[in-house]
């Protein structure tokens, strides 16, 4: 049986003292919850909210990270930098990376790659555009961004992968997908898990549900087969609304 796996991306929100407000109040209220959770403030409260979730039961997560490990990257930030400061798990190739800063399948792999080579948790998000969706392309977008973006990861790495399905039309849009079709995705993205690693790496692996997941709709969503968890934005943001949400069981 697989664990709910329970994320918060926090995105571009929260100065420092907001980021520490929050990230004590989520230590309280998910001392004893029963999922797996992380929380992924933005680069600039990393430090803080890492003393404060030390020890506890909340991961430490980073919403990115550059491909190379150092050099001339103004800007960005390395994994390197990113394990100094706690950092356990990364979310790779969010949509919005993919379509506001046009990062492709190929260097979201290479920051797979170096992200599991240092020992770091990898969220791989997927999903299709509506447009995509409306053309009958969903499934066929997600199984490349799969296939591309776990290109040469060993089945040892797979262990430390957990993909997110974000369809980019229910991100931040309070239109979340009905159950049925979220889980059709998941189904299928284990599938091509399937056909790549085997069965019990597809059985293992967890696929997390993101785009508008809410108190009022995770139990349903989180009820499907393959639904195992929720990569959660703007109801992370309070502990009143992730809350809920992460203690689903
Ligand atoms: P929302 O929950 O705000 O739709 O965002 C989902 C998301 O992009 C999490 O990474």
């Amino acid at each position: 049986m697989r664990q709910y796996f329970i994320a918060g991306n926090w995105k571009m929100h929260k100065t420092v003292p907001e980021a520490q407000a929050l990230a004590q109040e989520l230590v309280k209220s998910l001392k004893d919850g029963p999922n797996k959770y992380m929380i992924a403030p933005s680069f600039t409260a990393l430090d803080a909210v890492s003393k404060i979730v030390k020890g506890t039961n909340i991961l430490l997560g980073a919403q990115n990270m550059s491909t190379d490990e150092q050099g001339a990257h103004t800007g960005e930030v390395s994994v390197l930098q990113l394990k100094d400061l706690g950092v356990q798990v990364v979310i790779l190739g969010h949509s919005e990376r993919r379509h506001i800063y046009k990062e492709d399948d190929a260097m979201i792999n290479k920051k797979v790659k170096l992200a599991l080579a240092h020992g770091l948790e990898v969220i791989l998000c997927i999903g299709e555009l509506l447009e995509e969706r409306e053309a009958g392309k969903a499934e066929a977008v997600c199984e490349e961004q799969t296939r591309k973006g776990l290109e040469g990861i060993s089945a040892e790495e797979l262990k430390k992968v957990t993909i997110a399905y974000e369809p980019v039309w229910a991100i931040g849009t309070g239109k979340v997908a009905t159950p049925e079709d979220a889980e059709a995705i998941h189904a299928y993205v284990r599938k091509v898990i399937a056909d790549m690693y085997g069965k019990e790496a597809a059985e293992n692996i967890i696929i997390q549900y993101g785009g508008s997941m809410k108190a009022e709709n995770c139990a349903g969503l989180l009820a499907k087969p393959d639904i195992d968890g929720g990569l959660i934005g703007g109801a992370a943001l309070k502990a009143d609304t992730f809350t809920p949400i992460a203690l689903c069981k």
